[in-house]
């Protein structure tokens, strides 16, 4: 089959691109190589059997000749740094929100030819994820209170009576309550993805994933995710800095995991025209994850807890995979401490420019951080 992987020089795309290649399919990535994320330009793990065309997803002219024999599209492309997200939200809504557009609306012109579309969605679009009051039942509030987190108090109080709460699996029903400009983007994309596949009968999956981890995600860039940017700061002998007071969860999953969700979204029909979580069902807090790279990279350093809080985070996520496991077949192989020693043995052989510190200052610059008083 011949697919486009947009987004496919990145992170998720470029393991998603490997292994479509090995099964046999002509992969072509359209990918703008932003400087944030390749600093360096076209990166070197790129598949060399892969065709490369650097361009902007926003550019209806690149899409179309991405396009151009295509019978499934897998679409990565996407700004991805929430806290960024706040401060440069044109950037982020024009890549995600209207880039996507774009994509769909030539799509849609290569109905009869395009037999699949997979979007990546991601559990942001959740806001917090769902919890349990032991008086109450299940609940799912909204975002977090100010005056609250203002004196420290990181955890959410039950909507309804006020008392404690515990985290509980995230469904694909629960409500979305988007707490970030890119969560709202994220919301659009998969949304115009299955409003778009459904009208032209172009079987359409949207995977929301939930925070993936593993070899060539950006070390350089501060705005990836916690793992990249704690390994970083290590590989630079610095202290990681944990926002809140480090017991805030989430749910890791490896990359490899990730490609398989894809491959089988691929392959299968049970799924289509329907949104599907991707995570490995475990929650892990932050601080333990600083605990785990710190050991697995044999540092002897402790992280640095800023009690501060990034406006736009939410609290506690875990992915329920019940769907994914019932319409895919997907089953979560590597566990979080194997995926962290292959992650570092990769991370040990790279250099990196730790650039967290000056990522934290924009967001204070920004006033987007909220401090316990
Ligand atoms: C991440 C991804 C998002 C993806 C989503 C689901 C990034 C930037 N965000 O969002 O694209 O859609 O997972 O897969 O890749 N933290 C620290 N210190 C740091 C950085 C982060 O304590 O230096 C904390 C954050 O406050 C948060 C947690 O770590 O509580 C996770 O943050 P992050 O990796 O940015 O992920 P998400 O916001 O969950």
């Amino acid at each position: 089959m011949k697919i486009l992987v947009t987004g496919g020089a990145g992170f998720i795309g470029s393991h998603l691109v490997d292994a479509l290649v090995a099964r046999g399919h002509k992969v072509r990535v359209l990918d703008s190589l932003i400087q944030q994320v390749h600093p360096g330009g076209k990166p070197q793990f790129l598949n060399p059997a892969a065709e490369l065309l650097a361009g902007d997803i926003r550019e209806a002219e690149a899409v179309r000749a991405a396009l151009q024999g295509v019978e499934a599209v897998f679409h990565e492309a996407a700004e991805v740094g929430v806290g960024q997200s706040m401060y440069e939200p044109v950037r982020y809504m024009t890549t995600n929100t209207v880039g996507t557009t774009v994509l769909l609306d030539e799509i849609r012109k290569r109905k009869d030819t395009i037999r699949k579309v997979v979007v990546a969605s991601s559990m942001s679009i959740y806001g917090e994820g769902e919890y349990d009051c032991a008086k109450c039942g299940g609940v799912a509030p909204a975002v977090r209170d100010l005056e609250k987190l203002q004196t420290g108090v990181w955890d959410i109080a039950c909507p309804q009576c006020g008392g404690g709460l515990t985290p509980v699996p995230t469904r694909e029903t629960k409500q979305l309550f988007p707490a970030s400009v890119y969560a709202v983007s994220k919301q659009d994309q998969e949304q115009l993805s299955l409003i778009m596949g459904r009208a032209y009968g172009i079987p359409t999956v949207a995977l929301r994933y939930f925070n993936g981890y593993g070899t060539r995600q950006a070390l350089s860039n501060p705005y990836t995710g916690v793992c990249a940017i704690f390994c970083s700061r290590m590989l630079n002998d610095k202290a990681p800095l944990i926002f809140e007071d480090g017991n805030q969860t989430r749910d890791f999953v490896h990359v490899s995991d990730m490609v398989q969700a894809n491959l089988l979204a691929l392959e299968n029909n049970a799924a289509d025209y329907q949104a599907v979580n991707v995570g490995s069902g475990e929650p892990i807090s932050i601080g333990q994850v600083a605990k785990l790279l710190a050991e697995a990279m044999g540092k002897n350093i402790s992280a640095e807890v800023t009690e501060q809080m990034r406006v736009g985070d939410i609290r506690h996520c875990v992915a329920d995979i019940n769907k994914a496991r019932r319409l895919l077949g997907y089953e979560p192989q590597v566990k979080l401490k194997d995926g962290v020693k292959e992650l570092i043995e990769w991370v040990t052989r790279q250099t990196s420019e730790d650039r967290a510190a000056q990522a934290a200052e924009e967001l204070e610059k920004h006033k987007l951080v909220v401090s316990a008083v």
